[in-house]
C-alpha cells in the first residue's frame, strides 16, 4: 500500500455478465437484475494523487502514461454527477493514472474495470480528507453504489466471485443502488470458474453501451425482455446451487442469444456477430455434447465470444481451443482469464 498521504492506488478487476443489464432508468438504475463473474488478469490500475485547490476542482487525467482529453471529460463529468455525495471534489486538484491489463477492443468491459478503480480511489480520499474510516462491509458497498453512477457494470467489479446488481425478488441485500455478492453458498461445481476470452475480432466496433440502453426504452420487445430476465436470473441461482450445469450452460447462452437479439431487432438495429462468432457458437455446442465437458459461451455487446467453463475442465477446454477454436480468432488470439477475488488495494 502506498505511504504518501496524497496518493491513492486501486487495481480493480473487470467482470463478465451472464444474465445482462441492457436497458435502464433514472440515475443509472436497471431495469433488471443482472449476475456476473469477477475476472481476475483484466484489471485496471488507477493512481490518484490529490492536493488542496484554492481554484476549485481540477482533473489531469493520464491513460497509460499519456494526458487523455477524452477520458479526461469523462472523468470530469462524472465527478459533477457524483459531487453531491462526495462535495470534496470541488475543492481538489486531482492527478490520475490509470493502465489496463489488457488490451483494447478485446470483449473485456474496461469500464467495469476503471470505473470501479476510480470509485475505490475516491472513497478512499475522502477516508484520508474527512479523516473517517468506513468498516469494510459499508465502504465497498458504498463504492459499489459510487461505481454505479459511473458505469451500472462497474458496481459489480467491487466484489470478487459471482456478483449480482438489481432487486432480486426473495434475495435479501439484492439493490438496484449496488451490488452484492451471493446471499448463498453455490455449489463447489461454481465455485471456480475459468473464461476463455476468443478474440473474434478487434475492428469491430461495440454498440456503445448508452446507444445500447438508449434503444431498449423504444424496443418492442422491452418488457418481455425484462421478464425473461427475471425467470433467468432465479433459475440461474437455483442451478448454481444445486450444480446443475445443463441448466446454467442453457440460461448463459439464451441471455447472450438474447442481447444480440435486442441489438438486431433494435432500430437502428446492430448486427455485432461475425462469421467467426457463429462458428465457435456451434462449435461449443457439437463439442460439449460429444464429449460432455462442462463449457457454454457468452457474449457482451460486441463479437468475441467468452468460454465459461468450471476451471476443472481447464486443460481440456485449453485443448480444445487449441485445436479447433484458434482458427476463428484473429491473429490467433485469446485470452485466459478465470474467476478472481475481487479489487485490491496498492
Ligand atoms: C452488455 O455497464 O457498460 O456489458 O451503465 O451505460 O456504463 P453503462 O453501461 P455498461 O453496460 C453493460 C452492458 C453489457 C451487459 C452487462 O455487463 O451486464
Amino acid at each position: 500500500m502506498k505511504t504518501n498521504s496524497n496518493i491513492i492506488q486501486w487495481q480493480s478487476p473487470s467482470n463478465i455478465a451472464l444474465i445482462k443489464y441492457w436497458g435502464k432508468h433514472g440515475m443509472q438504475l436497471p431495469n433488471n437484475a443482472s449476475l456476473s463473474m469477477t475476472l481476475k488478469n483484466a484489471r485496471t490500475t488507477t493512481e490518484m494523487r490529490f492536493l488542496p485547490s484554492a481554484e476549485g476542482m481540477e482533473v489531469n487525467y493520464y491513460f497509460e502514461g499519456e494526458r487523455n482529453q477524452l477520458f479526461e471529460e469523462k472523468v470530469i463529468l462524472y465527478f459533477e454527477k457524483i459531487k453531491v455525495e462526495l462535495p470534496f471534489v470541488d475543492d481538489y486538484i486531482f492527478e490520475i493514472h490509470s493502465s489496463n491489463s489488457f488490451p483494447h477492443s478485446t470483449g473485456i468491459a474496461s469500464s467495469a474495470s476503471s470505473m470501479s478503480a476510480l470509485a475505490l480511489c475516491l472513497l478512499s480520499v475522502e477516508e484520508i480528507i474527512n479523516k473517517k474510516k468506513y468498516e469494510k462491509g459499508e465502504f465497498f458497498s458504498r463504492a459499489s453504489h459510487l461505481a454505479r453512477l459511473g458505469s451500472g457494470s462497474a458496481s459489480r467489479s467491487v466484489y470478487g466471485g459471482w456478483t449480482t446488481w438489481g432487486s432480486i425478488e426473495d434475495y435479501e441485500n439484492t439493490s438496484n443502488e449496488r451490488a452484492s455478492t451471493l446471499g448463498f453458498d453455490v455449489h463447489p461445481k461454481f465455485e471456480k470458474m475459468g473464461d476463455a476470452v476468443l478474440l473474434v475480432s478487434s475492428k469491430t466496433k461495440s454498440v456503445s453501451s448508452s446507444l445500447g440502453h438508449n434503444l431498449m426504452k423504444i424496443h418492442p420487445f422491452a418488457n418481455a425482455r425484462y421478464e425473461q430476465a427475471t425467470d433467468n436470473i432465479h433459475a440461474l441461482m437455483c442451478s448454481m446451487q444445486v450444480g446443475d450445469f445443463d441448466t446454467f450452460a442453457s440460461i448463459v447462452e439464451n441471455e447472450a442469444l438474447t442481447l444480440h437479439s435486442l441489438l438486431m431487432t433494435s432500430s437502428p438495429d446492430g448486427m455485432l456477430f461475425r462469421s467467426g462468432s457463429l462458428e465457435i457458437i456451434e462449435a461449443v455446442r457439437s463439442f460439449r455434447a460429444t464429449t460432455k465437458t462442462e463449457l457454454c459461451f457468452t457474449l457482451d455487446a460486441g463479437p468475441n465470444v467468452h468460454l465459461i467453463y468450471p476451471l476443472e475442465e481447464k486443460e481440456r477446454v485449453h485443448r480444445f481451443i487449441r485445436n479447433e477454436l484458434i482458427q476463428f480468432c484473429e491473429n490467433g488470439k485469446w485470452i485466459d482469464d478465470e474467476m478472481g477475488g475481487g479489487p485490491m488495494q496498492i
